[in-house]
């Protein structure tokens, strides 16, 4: 149930700051393009997938209405990435009666399992989820004398079972680059090697009746150096010809956030740092193709626990929208999901960490399972879970909007403050500011600090609604709400349930508004006529 603590009940609010915030009435010249209503996607590990679908009889109820909640800020169906490591472990086996079988071996991972068996079943999980699409992740790894009948289940049986509208793209193998690393090839397995094999087996998995796009190379990293170079920027070049049969339809790079030595914490202090390398470079690719990869990231480390990092809680909700957002503000990026790839000639940002990770019974003894935005069942006894981030989802979800709007930062020279702003038809639409200073009653006091944000010369409007993302503090993992709802499970299964007021109305004066928003907390302020 929703009880706060107690020190929330006494948690005052007080003036810390003032913060002048321009906002320009129409884009500026260095707002993104069009930001389309499938740029928050999903990207969920393969062998997870049946339990956060369900199957025809035992559906996921939480996460079909999870997805809806989303899709209705948006409007637009959202793109499941099926992958990951597991998918390239994936054998399918046309007699096998359930969907999917997945085989434990602790010595070989804590966090998932060393294969997966999948029958005609297993579709049924991509088919009792409403109104999504899919990328699906086929097995690259496998080389013994099968594995081109296996590729080849695992293609037709998609085409076979999958309404075509649905299939939005096949992937082939997930961060391939570090195969030789992880002793899937052997240590003289080269970038070239790849490629060949690539081709190889796309060839051989195309069909006549339908041309089959892909989404590739998905590299866990930039440029590994050993055993063998492979790198996201040469893979396309002349020597390796890696779309020579123009079958790549988005390019897809993992970026792993916390990857460069500046980790970052709860607060925002080295957040800040982390769009340098790679998140937040204005780059505008012209074409489609990938000669157009970001031009100079400098990280390689990928541990997506690292994403730990980003704090607990409500932070951890708080971040998701930090680095949505940020993303949004790239011009380049066109959804959001799991790495860093191109989407027709634009980066995809995306990051691993949206809903990947549980674990199955009986558990093995460690969690990764913190920065997922829910736990679709129970997993030893907790969950069904509907977690911080989700809340971020949502906030992201509500700012974005319908209409694609043009998603502008403001930079407001802080590592605490970040405002972007949402034009739709050329005008100022939605404003979203973050304020990332970290408050716990428990570590705080009852003071909660506030900043007030002033935003000068908007004469045309008169009055804006304001909502919030909040919890009673930074950890906070459960009393989140966005607008005053809630998503928990335990009160409506994740629909939306009013707990706090939605909102609440300012008006300008004198062409000016003031906006309030305490230490962790996160606002919408909706523009009225
Ligand atoms: C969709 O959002 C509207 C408000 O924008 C709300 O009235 C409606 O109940 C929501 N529907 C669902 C299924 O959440
Ligand atoms: C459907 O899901 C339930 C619950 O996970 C499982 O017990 C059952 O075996 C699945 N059915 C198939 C055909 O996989
Ligand atoms: C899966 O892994 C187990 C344990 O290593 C092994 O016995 C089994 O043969 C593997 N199955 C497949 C299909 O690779
Ligand atoms: C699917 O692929 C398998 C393996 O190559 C093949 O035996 C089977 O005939 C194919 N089925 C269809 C419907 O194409
Ligand atoms: C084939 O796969 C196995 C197991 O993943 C790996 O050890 C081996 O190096 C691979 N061989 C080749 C030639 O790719
Ligand atoms: C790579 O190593 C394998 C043994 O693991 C060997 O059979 C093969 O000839 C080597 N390839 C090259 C190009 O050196
Ligand atoms: C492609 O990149 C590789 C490095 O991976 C380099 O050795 C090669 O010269 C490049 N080829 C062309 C045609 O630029
Ligand atoms: C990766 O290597 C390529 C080719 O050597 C180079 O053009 C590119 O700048 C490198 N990128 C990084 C981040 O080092
Ligand atoms: C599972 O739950 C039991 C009882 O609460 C606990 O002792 C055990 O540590 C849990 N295991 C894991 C992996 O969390
Ligand atoms: C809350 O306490 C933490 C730890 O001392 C500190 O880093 C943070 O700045 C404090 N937050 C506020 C809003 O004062
Ligand atoms: C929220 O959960 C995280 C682990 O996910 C934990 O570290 C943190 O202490 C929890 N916060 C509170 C306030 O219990
Ligand atoms: C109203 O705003 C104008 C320009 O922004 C300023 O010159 C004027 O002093 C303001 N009036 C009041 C009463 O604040």
């Amino acid at each position: 149930m929703l009880l706060p603590p107690i020190a929330v009940l006494f948690a005052t609010r007080a003036l810390a700051d003032t913060v002048t915030l321009p906002v320009a009435v129409s884009p500026p010249a260095s707002a993104s393009t069009p930001v389309p209503g499938d740029f928050q996607s999903f990207s969920i590990e393969f062998a997870f997938f049946p339990d956060f679908a369900g199957n025809y009889s035992h559906p996921n109820h939480l996460t079909n209405t999870l997805l809806a909640n989303l899709r209705n800020f948006t409007g637009a169906e959202q793109i499941i990435r099926i992958g990951g490591n597991t998918q390239d472990h994936v054998v399918y086996i046309a007699s096998q009666k359930q969907g999917i079988m997945n085989t434990w071996d602790y010595t070989y991972n804590l966090d998932q399992p060393k294969n997966s068996t999948i029958g005609p079943a297993f579709w049924e999980s991509l088919n009792v989820l409403q109104d999504t699409k899919y990328i699906f992740g086929l097995n690259f790894y496998k080389n013994d004398s099968d594995f081109l009948a296996n590729l080849q289940y695992e293609v037709n049986q998609t085409l076979l079972r999958l309404p075509s509208d649905r299939l939005h793209l096949f992937e082939l193998g997930n961060e391939n680059d570090y195969g030789a690393n992880s002793g899937f090839r052997p240590r003289n397995w080269t970038q070239f090697d790849y490629v060949d094999e690539w081709i190889f087996r796309t060839r051989h998995v195309q069909t006549p009746q339908r041309s089959l796009r892909f989404f590739a190379p998905s590299f866990c990293c930039f440029n590994i150096t050993a055993p063998t170079f492979f790198s996201p920027w040469t893979v396309w070049n002349e020597s390796y010809r890696y779309d020579r049969d123009g079958w790549i339809e988005e390019v897809s790079q993992h970026g792993y956030i916390s990857s460069t030595s500046r980790n970052p914490t709860l607060q925002a202090d080295s957040l800040r740092n982390i769009d340098e390398p790679y998140l937040c470079r204005p780059s505008r690719p012209a074409t489609r193709r990938a000669e157009h990869l970001p031009p100079a990231a400098r990280t390689t480390v990928h541990n997506r626990r690292d994403e730990q990092r980003l704090g607990t809680g409500l932070a951890r909700g708080i971040r998701r929208v930090w680095l949505c957002v940020v993303a949004g503000r790239l011009l380049s990026v066109h959804r959001v999901a799991g790495a860093t790839p191109y989407h027709r000639g634009s980066v995809i940002l995306t990051w691993y960490t949206d809903c990947l990770e549980h674990h199955e019974n009986p558990p093995p003894p460690r969690h990764a399972t913190d920065t997922a935005s829910w736990l679709p069942i129970p997993v030893n006894g907790t969950g069904p879970l509907v977690k911080p981030p989700y809340y971020g989802n949502i906030f992201v979800a509500k700012f974005l909007g319908w209409s694609g709007p043009q998603i502008s930062n403001i930079d407001l020279g802080s590592d605490y403050y970040s405002a972007y702003a949402a034009y739709e038809g050329g005008k100022l639409a939605r404003l979203a500011i973050l304020n990332l200073h970290q408050y716990d009653p428990g570590m705080n006091g009852t003071q909660r600090p506030q900043t007030s944000f002033v935003l000068p010369n908007l004469p045309d409007f008169t009055a804006a609604k304001v909502e919030v993302l909040t919890a009673p503090g930074a950890s906070s993992n459960s009393s989140i709400t966005v607008a005053g709802l809630s998503y928990d499970y335990q009160l409506g299964q994740g629909r939306g349930v009013q707990v706090a007021a939605t909102g609440t109305t300012i008006e300008s004066r004198n062409g000016s508004f003031t906006v309030d928003v305490a230490a962790s907390e996160a606002v919408i302020v909706s523009f009225l006529q």
